[in-house]
């Protein structure tokens, strides 16, 4: 009988992540920027950056925590300014990806960040749309954008942005929270979620990523949000894990998100495949792919190489990307087929 070997295995399962129809549903906009487009546009604007060279920014992107994270991710976006900025490194981050099989993305942006800078909404979200356009064009790749609140500016901050952007409702799909997680509970944003919710927004919450499993179950209770990001720390209460898996509520995993910012020690430790396992809705994802060592792709090779996914396990993965995501049913068909056809023809 042929046993197939080991290697040839890793090498079917490599080409099928690269192949494999995906939707990236977890992406900070800025967390994209590569070093040298940061330093492009430093020196365009300008602007004075504490590093000198490529080097010395890479050499930077190293964490204890997503506190000193962020501090680094804040300081990157004060080079952006124009419109041109935002265009770039929209266009950038989606040219990339196509290269990667993803064919659709839910983005996260942010608006509040640049609100002390006088950098109005209209100016981000015309370079942004742009380069959707222009990428969709090129490429045929899709993204939608969600508009994420900072946690640490509290609910009233929220609120006020909130009211402020519904004049673009048409060009945003939903509403988020991020940043510092702990000590900012989602119960504090219950006002502006349920607007959204009333204005047909969808709704996501970073939860569980530091913060603990009850700041998870929040977020379903109390903010009734459609998808969770992150959700990590749900394993320690097994009841709130039998809810998500009965109710099929999403969750964005970020593995390589999950070791720079020493949230899991290891990956032969993430609980990415057990989850799998247990039937939870779970979809890999890159969160801050300049910052975090990798792509969405890199993501699926580093839980397939630390966990031994299989094919099959790919597939499901990819599956479930499509089926979080806020696109419409006939879409979501549509991207199912074409990872089925892949599948069939892969192991045959
Ligand atoms: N903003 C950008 N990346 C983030 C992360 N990993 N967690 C929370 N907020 C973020
Ligand atoms: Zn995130």
């Amino acid at each position: 009988m042929y046993i197939e070997s080991n290697l040839s295995i890793k090498n079917k399962v490599t080409e099928f992540i690269q192949k494999v129809p995906k939707a990236e549903l977890h992406i900070h906009l800025e967390g994209s920027i590569e070093p040298e487009t940061l330093m492009r546009i430093a020196e365009r604007n300008k602007i004075n950056l504490k590093y000198n060279s490529v080097e010395e920014v890479k050499k930077a992107y190293r964490f204890d925590d997503l506190k000193d994270f962020l501090n680094i991710y804040n300081q990157g976006t004060k080079i952006l300014r124009t419109e041109l900025d935002f265009y770039e490194i929209t266009l950038e981050y989606l040219n990339k990806v196509s290269t990667q099989s993803v064919k659709h993305v839910e983005m996260f942006i942010d608006f509040q960040t640049y609100e002390k800078r006088d950098i109005k909404p209209e100016i981000i979200l015309s370079g942004i749309k742009a380069a959707i356009a222009d990428a969709n064009k090129k490429t045929g790749i899709t993204c939608y954008l969600i508009l994420a609140f900072l946690r640490q500016l509290g609910a009233e901050a929220a609120l006020k942005t909130f009211m402020n952007a519904l004049k673009f409702k048409e060009d945003i799909i939903g509403i988020g929270i991020a940043a510092t997680e702990i000590g900012y509970p989602p119960e504090l944003f219950a006002e502006v979620f349920e607007a959204a919710r009333n204005e047909g927004f969808r709704t996501t919450a970073h939860a569980g990523e530091e913060g603990p499993a009850s700041y998870v179950k929040g977020s379903i209770d109390i903010l009734k949000v459609d998808r969770i990001d992150h959700g990590n720390k749900a394993m320690d209460d097994l009841e709130l894990i039998q809810e998500l898996i009965d109710r099929q509520i999403p969750l964005t995993l970020c593995p390589l998100s999950n070791i720079a910012l020493k949230n899991v020690a290891k990956l032969k430790d993430h609980t990415l495949k057990k989850k799998l396992d247990l039937g939870l809705l779970v979809s890999v994802n890159s969160d801050d792919p300049s910052y975090f060592g990798g792509y969405v792709n890199e993501n699926y090779q580093a839980v397939a190489s630390e966990l031994q996914l299989s094919i099959s396990d790919i597939r499901k993965l990819a599956e479930n990307s499509f089926v979080s995501s806020f696109l419409p049913d006939i879409e979501k068909e549509f991207h199912l087929k074409t990872i089925k056809d892949l599948y069939e023809e892969v192991i045959k």
